[in-house]
């Protein structure tokens, strides 16, 4: 297949302002047949929202106060995801944990990006606890979404490194930029179907 024959489908799901989001609008979305078809979000405020309306993508909101449970709450977000007949779900700063069965439902089809070189600093605010640790080094990684918390195989990472007395600003301004570059390459290699798991092995990704 062509490049230009291409189509895949991405559904993102974000909580906050959607730096991610927008990196993948910018340098994904609408080119070599990649189209992102719907952006979804535990928070109906999420700035991230605006900047797929604007783009003219569809959303949907998953509040948990409309649902009695998570598990609820992940079927419904797996029925629309599946209703826009997406190939992939890419996580951009969703803060839920998603629920066994919904990565079950879409196994191997889920990425998240995480502000750390994982497996250090997994959870909540890893930028915090790796300048608490005192590491010279941390970083970002794309990695598949299994039922653990930042536990997936990983697809891409890359280093950043935490010169002596940077503040917590520069250092999250340095992740993010190194984020809105690895995450769109790394679906990118997804959508060309240059990335799988290796057979004698579930952590390890191979990609061609
Ligand atoms: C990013 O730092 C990402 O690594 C983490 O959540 C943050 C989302 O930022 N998972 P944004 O909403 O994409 O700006």
């Amino acid at each position: 297949m062509s490049s230009s024959d291409l189509s895949f489908r991405i559904v993102v799901l974000a909580s906050g302002g959607g730096t991610n989001l927008q990196a993948i609008l910018d340098r994904l979305h609408g080119h070599d047949g990649v189209e992102v078809v719907g952006v979804g979000s535990d928070r109906p405020g999420a700035f991230a929202l605006e900047r797929a309306r604007k783009a003219g993508i569809e959303t949907a909101t998953f509040p948990q106060e409309d649902f009695d449970d998570r598990e609820s709450r992940d079927t419904a977000m797996a029925d629309w995801i599946d209703s826009t007949g997406a190939d992939l779900v890419v996580l951009a700063g969703y803060m839920q944990l998603v629920s066994p069965d919904f990565v079950n439902r879409f196994r191997n089809r889920i990425l998240n990006i995480h502000p750390a070189l994982l497996p250090s600093f997994p959870g909540l605010d890893a930028i915090g606890q790796a300048l608490e640790h005192g590491v010279r080094v941390t970083g970002v990684t794309v990695h598949f979404v299994d039922e653990g918390t930042d536990t997936g195989p990983v697809i891409l990472q890359r280093a950043v490194e935490i010169p002596p007395g940077v503040d917590r600003r520069q250092l999250e301004e340095a992740i993010h930029a190194v984020e809105h570059e690895i995450y769109p390459e790394a679906i990118g290699m997804v959508a060309r179907g240059r990335v799988r798991i290796a057979a004698d092995n579930p952590r390890r990704v191979i990609v061609e």
